[in-house]
């Protein structure tokens, strides 16, 4: 059963609307932390709400054995689609619908990551303990947790209230091209600290018409002291916070957050 819904139609559109994000640079980030925080590279990881698993073949594509959980079937399917598709694959992942506050594996994992601000959609009170447990408890002992966050600084400063309109060209599935309009208008409430993204995508059809689907996805404001305390509850030592792929100090208008804790174990 499907566990987050806010990406439904998005799924369809998702990469193209993402496409400036640099996963390849991500990934050498993630492996300078494998070198950095581990005795050997991990052989087997979980990426935590792969969405349409852009880290998740980045990471098959360099030889890891990789998970894929998330919580939406659509986005999944675009990950396996992409999956399928992909020729540089020597092994498939395994990708599991399972939501990030409950989720179960067949064991432990050496390396668990989480992109693109998902530890954010985690908006209940208590979610994001839910979430390191799990994390936690399917991490070998000394397993890495690589993660990154919206700043606070990004929901003032950056969402607040804006609007935006992100419009693109696509293929359909008979290699047509089609037009793509994603309308986005944020709602970001200091005292609740809940940010409301109010989503509209009209996608053009055959016949020069277009279709209009609307989401509403929520994100969850932390600042760097709960996500600290978390950490330290669920059994992780805190190895570092940093506001980009050089580990360069985060400083008051940095806009996310790249996190690297440890799993504590009594082995
Ligand atoms: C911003 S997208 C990031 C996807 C992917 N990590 C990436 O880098 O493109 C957030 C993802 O979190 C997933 N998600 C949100 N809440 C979830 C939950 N409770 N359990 C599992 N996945 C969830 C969504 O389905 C979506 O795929």
């Amino acid at each position: 059963m499907t566990a987050y819904d806010g990406y439904g139609a998005i799924a369809r559109v998702y990469d193209k609307l993402n496409a400036e994000l640099d996963y390849g640079a991500w990934a050498d980030f993630f492996e300078a932390c494998f070198d950095r925080f581990l005795p050997t590279r991990p052989v087997l990881l979980l990426d935590l709400a792969c969405g349409t698993g852009k880290m998740t073949l980045e990471l098959a594509r360099r030889g890891y054995d990789m998970i894929g959980a998330d919580g939406s079937e659509e986005m999944l399917c675009e990950a396996m689609l992409a999956s399928d598709l992909d020729e540089e694959l020597e092994k498939r992942p395994l990708f599991i619908l399972q939501d990030m506050r409950a989720f179960e594996l067949y064991g432990t994992v050496g390396a668990v990551s989480c992109c693109l601000d998902s530890l954010n959609y985690l908006t209940g009170n208590g979610d994001l303990d839910a979430c390191f447990a799990c994390v936690h408890n399917y991490l070998d002992p000394d397993g890495l947790f690589l993660f990154d966050m919206n700043t606070p600084y990004r929901f003032r400063e950056v969402y607040g209230d804006r609007a935006y309109v992100l419009e693109d060209e696509m293929e359909d599935e008979q290699g047509n091209k089609k037009e793509i309009y994603c309308g986005w208008q944020n709602a970001y409430d200091s005292q609740t600290k809940l940010c409301q993204f109010y989503l509209s995508l009209f996608e053009q059809n055959a016949d020069g018409s277009f279709t209009r689907a609307d989401e509403v996805q929520t994100e969850r404001c932390y600042e760097f002291s709960e996500i600290k305390a978390a950490l330290d509850r669920a059994g992780f030592e805190f190895l570092g916070v940093w506001a980009n792929f050089d580990f360069a100090a985060p400083e008051e208008n940095t806009e996310r957050w790249y996190f690297a804790a440890r799993a504590k174990k009594n082995t």
